[in-house]
């Protein structure tokens, strides 16, 4: 049975841009009117707290316990919030989903498609998934200050194979994008796109016009 809302997921690999585009794309979607949330995973909640936590201490965990952790924690999602969500018909937006842990855990010599069969027992499966594409390097540069440089030399190449996994997933219901693109650009396509799924036209209809919807089209080459 389809239930009623929809679900969309924003993923990348860190510094890709993703919670940028989920917040732009919250704010648009309510100006039109329509019953939108957004999440996030690792959750606040126990799990993703415990998950925080043992981030802070590296090596504290192996990657089948990583995995576990982020399974616990998405399960509590997927019963708490996502599942009520999209029976209640709303649109729920996710910055980070299963494909994470397919790419993150996977990039840890974990199996992807293992990783992926274990999501889909329980996790509904998204209507669509923006993939935002960025160089490593790039990624890093953006969020990460303060690090040495050996300990970034090893993020990079972990992120490397991370971003390998995301660019490998393929089907109908992924979009790739280059996170690299100017963010309101980048944003203007996602909205198309999440509104088309929706079987909505990109018309903006007068009750619904926000100053902060008008587009700059003077910025978009930035
Ligand atoms: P992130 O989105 O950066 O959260 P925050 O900024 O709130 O800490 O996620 C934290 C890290 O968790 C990130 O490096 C990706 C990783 N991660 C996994 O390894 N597996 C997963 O299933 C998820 C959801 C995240």
């Amino acid at each position: 049975m389809r239930q009623k809302g929809f679900l969309f997921v924003i993923e990348g690999i860190d510094g890709a841009g993703k919670s940028t585009q989920v917040r732009m794309l919250l704010r648009k979607l309510r100006a039109r009117g329509l019953d939108a949330a957004a999440l996030r995973e690792p959750t606040r909640g126990r799990w993703g707290r415990e998950i925080r936590a043992k981030a802070r201490q590296a090596g504290s965990l192996t990657p089948a316990q990583e995995l576990d952790l982020f399974l616990r924690d998405r399960r509590e999602n997927v019963e708490k919030n996502i599942l009520p969500g999209l029976e209640k018909g709303r649109v729920i937006l996710l910055d980070r989903y299963y494909f994470s842990s397919v790419a993150y855990q996977g990039a840890k010599g974990i199996d992807p498609g293992r990783i992926r069969r274990l999501n889909e027992r329980f996790a509904p499966k998204p209507d669509l998934v923006f993939i935002l594409d960025l160089p490593a390097a790039r990624g890093l540069g953006r969020i990460e200050g303060r690090k040495t440089r050996d300990l970034l030399f090893e993020k990079e190449r972990y992120l490397r194979k991370v971003r390998r996994i995301f660019a490998g997933f393929r089907g109908p219901r992924f979009v790739h994008l280059d996170g690299g693109r100017e963010k309101r650009a980048l944003g203007a396509e996602i909205l198309a796109l999440t509104l088309k799924k929706m079987g909505r036209s990109g018309i903006i209809f007068d009750h619904e016009r926000r100053p902060e919807k008008i587009d700059h089209p003077h910025r978009q080459n930035r």
